[in-house]
This record gives structure tokens, sequence and C-alpha cells, in this order.
């Protein structure tokens, strides 16, 4: 028979993203709904450790879902990645009298959940990363709301880089994932995109391709560069400045992207997926990731989460490029 949940810990781990205190909040209410006690652990794995552990009510969590960032803080913790850390999380969590506890985080916070589950403590894991690049689900809390703010950020220089007549090098987050460059290639209008992903045109082709625009009447010309690419957005901007005598600029975006109030999208994964989350722990259910997969939200194993992989949408790439000449 599944061991009664009795205490429902939450905490947020890696890089936060808009929306995950919507779902902090959403696991708090729908954990006390179901009569468990619920606690708020800070800063990851690292207050997991050391114990910086609170009990959370339904106030702690008010106003909270319009804001972004996350009320637990968030961190990386490195001890986290060794068997001594791991088993001095579990044995925390036995302390405190944590039975089940919900990870919003990305695939290295799964990872971390699912040594947890091996030592005896139910875990579930929520996807929340701007990147969204968890491969067992469409959607990742906070993606929605990062593309927005760097599309808004670059309309913006697309006004100053028309005006003057430049090339602008925009640099989006995305160390190992380009999903923020695809969407915002497609929904500002770029004339080229490099994403860590593919093979990118090289550094003669994409110089060609501006002149050739600049020779077709284009005022401006926009290269979209995830943070993960094999080029330097400095010295690219540089290199096309000194072959085409066209001014450029580079903008690295940056952690503005990781800000802001969720959009209702994250809002509302965010809600759903936490309290799916509870519900998957009153069930008796442990080492499971939450995913959004063709409109439903379902669940799956967490190492059978770790196995999949994603790929760029072949579909996305080739419009983006047809909609860029
Ligand atoms: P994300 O969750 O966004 O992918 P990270 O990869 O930085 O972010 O992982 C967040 C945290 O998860 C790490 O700092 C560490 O505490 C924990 N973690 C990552 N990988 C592992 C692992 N292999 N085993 C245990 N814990 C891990
Ligand atoms: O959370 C994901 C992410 O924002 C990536 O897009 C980016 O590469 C990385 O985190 C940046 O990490 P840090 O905040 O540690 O600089």
């Amino acid at each position: 028979m599944a061991k009664e949940i009795k205490t429902i810990g939450v905490l947020t781990s890696g890089g936060d993203a808009p929306g995950m205190n919507a779902a902090i909040r959403a696991v708090v209410r729908s954990a006390l709904a179901q009569g468990k006690k619920v606690v708020g652990i800070n800063r990851g794995y690292n207050g997991l450790i050391s114990g910086d552990i609170h009990e959370m009510t339904s106030k702690n969590v008010s106003d909270i879902i319009q804001r972004g960032g996350t009320v637990l803080y968030t961190a990386r913790c490195l001890e986290f990645i060794k068997p001594e850390g791991q088993k001095r999380g579990a044995d925390m969590c036995k302390v405190f009298g944590i039975d089940g506890l919900v990870v919003i985080g990305g695939d290295g916070s799964f990872q971390g959940a699912e040594k947890l589950a091996n030592l005896g403590i139910n875990t579930i894991g929520i996807p929340g990363t701007i990147d969204l690049d968890i491969a067992c689900s469409d959607y990742t809390i906070g993606f929605d709301t990062a593309v927005n703010t760097a599309m808004e950020a670059i309309d913006k220089i697309r006004d100053t880089s028309t005006s003057h007549e430049r090339c602008s090098v925009v640099e989006v987050m995305g160390r190992d994932a380009g999903y923020i460059a695809l969407t915002c290639g497609i929904t500002n209008g770029a004339e080229a995109i490099l994403l860590p992903e593919k093979e990118n045109m090289s550094e003669e082709e994409l110089i060609k391709t501006i002149i050739e625009n600049r020779n077709k009447g284009k005022r401006h010309n926009l290269i979209i560069n995830a943070e993960g690419s094999t080029k330097d957005s400095v010295k690219l901007a540089k290199r096309i400045e000194e072959v085409t005598g066209i001014a450029t600029r580079a903008t690295i975006l940056g952690h503005l992207q990781r800000g802001g109030s969720p959009t209702a999208l994250d809002r509302l994964h965010a809600s759903m997926m936490g309290s799916y989350a509870v519900d998957l722990l009153c069930q008796g259910k442990s080492n499971r990731v939450v995913a959004y997969k063709e409109g439903k939200y379902v669940d799956f194993d967490i190492n059978d989460a770790l196995e999949m992989k994603k790929e760029i949408s072949d579909q996305s790439y080739r419009v983006s490029k047809i909609l860029s000449i």
C-alpha cells in the first residue's frame, strides 16, 4: 500500500523562472486543501541540507502569483551532486517530517529529485526554466514570459537600428537550448538566427546575406544569437562592421529575460502543474515529473524523462528562414 503523505516540502532550484511563485502558491494551497502540512525550503538543495525550512500557510503565498523570481530563493548546490550531500538532504527530510517533496526546476534539479526518491523521499518534479529544454514536456514555466520580455526589448533595438540603418546582433539566453532565439527569430522578424543545436551560417554567409539585404533596400539587419551558439556576439558585430562598413552593434539581453511579472500562460501552467504535483504525492506517487503534453497535464517517470531528447522544431526553423528574405 502507498504510504500516506503528511508533510509536503517545496523548493525551487537552478535558474529562476517567472511563474515559479505561482507554482509554489499552487503547491501550498492544493496541499493545505488536502489536509497536508506544507513546508518551504529556501535556496534549493542548499536549504534542504542546512535545514533552512519553515512552515507555509495560505497567507504566506498570498500576493505572489504576479511576482517574478521565487520567494523561496534558488541556488545551485554542488554538495548535493555528491552522495554524501544527498544523504544529508534525505536525513533532513526525516528530521522535518517531510515525506513528500516538490522540486521546481530543470533537468539538473530533477536528477537531484531522483536521488532523493531513491533514498525513500517521495519526490515530484515540476519543469521550471525559461529555456524550454525539458524533453518530456511541451512547456516549461517561465518560457512565455522570457520570450515576451526578449521580444519587446528586441523591437526597441530594431527601432533605433532602423533609424540609423545599422545592423544589430542581439544575444538571447540559452546556453544549451535555442528555443528563445528561435521564437524571437520568428516573432521579431530577424534576418538570421544562430542556435546551439544547428549548424549555423558561417561568418562569410552571414556577411553576404547582410550585404544582399542592404542591396535589396532593407534598412536594418537583425541577427539573433543564442548564448550557446558558437559565435561571440561582440566579435561578430565587430567583424560585420569591418567587412561591410555597416555600423553594427551587439546587445546582450542577459538576465533581464529571467525577471518580470509572469504572463497569463505562465501563471496558468504553474498553477495547474503545482496542483497536479500535489495530487501525485497524495496518490502515493514518487519519482515523477509533471509535464504538459499535447494539450494535457501528464506525468512521467523521472528516469525516463531524463533519457528523452528534445529537438528544435525543423518546421519552425524552416519558417524562420523563409520569412527572413
Ligand atoms: P536546472 O535544474 O535548471 O537544470 P542545474 O543543472 O544547475 O539547474 O541543477 C540545479 C541543482 O540541481 C544543482 O545545483 C544541484 O544541486 C542539483 N543537481 C544537478 N545535477 C545533479 C545530479 N546529477 N545529482 C544530484 N543533484 C544534482
Ligand atoms: O535558467 C536558464 C538560464 O537562464 C540559461 O538560459 C542561461 O544560459 C543560464 O541560465 C544562466 O545562468 P546564470 O544565471 O547562472 O548566469
